[in-house]
């Protein structure tokens, strides 16, 4: 959207909601969600109250990393549908005060955009630079860099006798930021979809646009005790990309938020809010799920999470600003990592705590029916490129197929992004045809049509809860005060302006709890404003599973 007059921070106190196009509604029975489908699902999210959507990527491309890999950054693919349809989409939107924001995927692009076609013709090629390349020879490697899943980063092209830098897939050609012309014709494709009317964009990948020299190893990086994954993540002399990027933004009334992997609370301060290069960030932090046993399902890492976000919540609290969620398309399901797949209480108690803290917080689709991950029973199943080529690196090295299922069937990225729960027909009213991923067990008597006839449901709960925040001034902008800071699975803050106080308690285990306020907090005048179930407020009081309530005052500031 085009800026008017003084640029507004509407983002500030808005609701986002994540949507995985491939599997939030198919209109055509091809097994693929589309843009359609989301058209036709509108009146769901005006109902349920969010300000904004994020729709992961949907241009074109061979879907080898389901729309990570571009050939195409100023088209729709067709699995999705048409510009047309993209274009209706924005306005049905629109009309309904939802705003839209997209992935914007600067960091590489698919093998087989153009530039990269015609990169491979010969080193002559004006677009050959848009690349990274390093010459060599056939089984040297260029260097020791691997990716997260264990691959090299190198992939030799015999035909221009040159090895290809590609920090994801290799068929995902890392894009060549010190190129100014690339750079410009990248911004530019930015600026086509801002001129359609989009509201923003969440920068994927953001913090990987720069790599250290490649004469350093990651082993002489270990070896001195530093973090091997700095060759490539927020390496000095990114800021000026960053930079270049914010300015090209710099008349738009829009939002940002980057994919910041690496990047610290310190950093993120000047990063993000009004003068940061971003809007806000996505931490990253919270997915290592520290202290859990990673060949178990990832569970109960309440005690992890709290640490994380409290500390992000606290180092933000004046300068920066952060986008808190729960899940995305790249972890389990909320319920599994957080919560309780069979409990409902655990799943509002986990959007009673989201929808309170400081920041544009995320919501994941499907959160707010309490989807659970999916159960894979065969590698078949798993469709996640990275879970595949991890499966094949543990079969090869151990020789062991069991174990190196059972690793990937604990942790892959399909487990999170199974189709919605529409209704009560076949494919939960997903698919006339069939889903390119399975449906998730559970969805019996849970599907969004079921719930919002039950004034209880997760999803009735979600939607007051939404609205909860959006009416308080201390959940939407009030700073955020940690009160449990204890080792335990209670999640307990304030969040306070100058004229309202908000005490937030949860219980986030399966087990009855203690808490004990302290004193500092005067227990008078409090008004419960929402709870998984009547909760009265005490110094000491037990929480039972899963529970959790929000207590309101008035304060003279
Ligand atoms: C980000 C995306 C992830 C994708 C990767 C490469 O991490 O969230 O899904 O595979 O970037 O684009
Ligand atoms: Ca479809």
């Amino acid at each position: 959207m085009k800026q008017e007059n003084k640029k507004s921070v509407w983002w500030k106190k808005a609701v986002g909601y994540q949507i995985y196009p491939m599997s939030f509604q198919d209109s055509n029975g091809d097994g693929i969600g589309d843009i359609r489908g989301i058209i036709n699902r509108i009146d769901y999210l005006a109902n349920l109250g969010i300000d904004f959507i994020w729709l992961n990527p949907i241009y074109k491309s061979p879907q080898i990393d389901n729309g990570y890999d571009i050939s195409d950054f100023r088209n729709i693919d067709p699995i999705f549908g048409t510009i047309n349809d993209f274009q209706e989409l924005i306005s049905k939107l629109h009309k309904k005060n939802i705003k839209l924001i997209i992935d914007l995927v600067l960091n590489h692009s698919s093998d087989q955009h153009y530039w990269f076609q015609e990169a491979l013709n010969s080193k002559d090629n004006p677009y050959h630079d848009y690349y990274i390349w390093q010459d060599g020879v056939a089984n040297t490697k260029p260097n020791d860099w691997v990716n997260w899943s264990g691959a090299s980063e190198w992939t030799y092209y015999p035909q221009i006798r040159q090895w290809n830098y590609h920090i994801f897939n290799k068929r995902m050609p890392d894009l060549n930021w010190e190129n100014g012309k690339l750079r410009k014709d990248l911004l530019l494709t930015a600026k086509f979809w801002l001129d359609m009317g989009i509201d923003g964009f969440r920068l994927d990948a953001i913090s990987h646009l720069k790599k250290m020299s490649f004469n350093i190893s990651m082993k002489s990086m270990r070896e001195s005790g530093q973090d091997p994954w700095a060759v490539h993540t927020n390496v000095p002399g990114l800021e000026n990309f960053l930079k270049e990027i914010k300015y090209a933004f710099s008349g738009y009334n829009i939002f940002t938020v980057g994919e910041a992997s690496g990047i610290t609370p310190g950093q993120a301060s000047l990063w993000t809010g009004e003068n940061g290069y971003f809007n806000a960030i996505f931490e990253l932090d919270q997915n290592r799920h520290d202290g859990y046993d990673s060949k178990k399902r990832p569970k109960g890492n309440i005690q992890a999470f709290k640490k994380v976000i409290f500390n992000w919540e606290t180092r933000l609290n004046i300068f920066g600003w952060l986008s808190p969620y729960l899940a995305n398309h790249d972890n389990p399901r909320s319920q599994q990592v957080w919560g309780d797949n069979r409990s409902d209480s655990s799943a509002k108690a986990l959007s009673l705590i989201l929808l309170s803290l400081k920041g544009t917080p995320f919501i994941y689709f499907g959160d707010e029916l309490g989807i659970g991950s999916k159960n894979f029973t065969s590698i078949e199943q798993i469709t996640d490129p990275e879970a595949q080529i991890a499966y094949q690196k543990t079969k090869q090295e151990k020789g062991n197929i069991a174990k190196a299922f059972t690793d990937i069937a604990n942790f892959n990225r399909d487990q999170g992004r199974t189709p919605f729960w529409w209704n009560e027909n076949k494919n939960a009213g997903f698919s006339d045809g069939i889903p390119w991923l399975g449906i998730s067990d559970g969805s019996q008597g849970r599907s969004a049509e079921s719930q919002i006839k039950d004034p209880n449901s997760i999803l009735n709960f979600y939607k007051k809860m939404i609205q909860v925040r959006k009416s308080s001034p201390s959940l939407n902008q009030g700073l955020f005060y940690p009160l449990s800071l204890e080792q335990d699975s209670t999640v307990n803050f304030l969040r306070q302006t100058n004229s309202q106080l908000s005490l937030v308690i949860s219980n986030l285990s399966d087990t009855t709890t203690q808490i004990e306020l302290p004193t500092s907090i005067d227990l008078d005048n409090w008004l419960q404003v929402i709870a998984t179930r009547p909760t009265r407020l005490q110094r000491k009081m037990s929480l039972g599973p899963y529970q959790a309530a929000i207590f309101m005052k008035r304060v003279n500031g």
